[in-house]
């Protein structure tokens, strides 16, 4: 196959342009912290409204969860809980909750659960798991896991969530989230996190779980793609959640 040669101008230039990044000095890439409070401070009903809606992800996710045959799960990052009602659907006996950080969710969600679902919203952060389900009564569950969440927060956060939920969970963690297949998905996802369009943090979860005490086997799960939606940030295209990874647990 033809190539350029790494030294040929036009490829010099290029390398320059893509490794400078879009307005360096005018447009800085915004810090975890930053982050978290755009979560945390979220009031719009037009957002909430948006997250509410179900869709055949949601229902794929909360049918292949249901297989793993728990009885009770916590999700992390629920917003106003719309997986949460997609696996009380899948199975109406499960006992569901949502740790989530920005309380007016946590609020408008609780305002518009279906009566006799039980779904119970808790306001906190993934990184105090154990801090918000003793605060709320409920001593562990068989099955934590997130769903669009754990990439938007960075490796300090996540480190905490993973230790806590490695103690929480009786039967597995899951994730649906923004997972590298390969080191090369991994360097490119998180040098696109250093500019000042990406709020997400690529993981290989499968690294982070596979050597883990406790840890018997990781799953990880094409989504299907016809249910994969995909959205354009400018001119990049991306899929928020690119694997179901599922950690079982002994
Ligand atoms: C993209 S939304 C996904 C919401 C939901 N999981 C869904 O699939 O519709 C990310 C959610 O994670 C929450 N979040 C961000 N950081 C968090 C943290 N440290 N602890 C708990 N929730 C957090 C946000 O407030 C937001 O509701």
């Amino acid at each position: 196959m033809f190539r350029l040669s790494k030294y040929h101008p036009r490829v010099v230039l290029w390398r320059a342009l893509t490794n400078m990044g879009p307005l360096p000095v005018l447009a800085r890439s915004r810090d975890a912290a930053t982050w978290q409070n755009f979560w945390r401070t979220e009031t719009l009903d037009a957002v909430f409204e948006s997250y509410a809606k179900g869709s055949p992800l949601r229902d794929w996710f909360a049918r292949k969860c249901v297989d793993l045959g728990p009885q009770s799960m916590v999700e992390l990052g629920s917003n106003v809980g719309a997986n949460l009602q997609a696996l009380w659907k899948a199975d109406s006996n499960l006992k569901l909750y949502g740790i989530e950080l920005n309380e007016n969710a946590v609020n408008w969600g609780t305002k518009n659960m279906p009566d006799g679902c039980g779904i119970r919203l808790m306001t906190g952060s993934m990184a105090d798991i154990e801090g918000v389900l003793a605060r709320n009564g409920v001593d562990g569950v068989d099955i934590v896991y997130s769903c669009a969440a754990t990439m938007h927060v960075n490796d300090e956060i996540f480190a905490a969530a993973k230790k806590q939920a490695l103690k929480v969970a009786r039967k597995a963690i899951v994730h649906l989230e923004y997972n590298a297949w390969t080191p090369a998905e991994m360097q490119n996802g998180r040098n696109w996190r250093s500019s000042f369009l990406s709020d997400r943090w690529i993981r290989d979860y499968v690294a982070e779980y596979e050597s883990m005490p406790g840890v018997t086997r990781v799953e990880c799960l094409r989504v299907p793609p016809e249910i994969n939606i995909a959205r354009n940030i400018g001119r990049l295209w991306v899929n928020d959640m690119t694997a179901m990874v599922i950690v079982h647990l002994q």
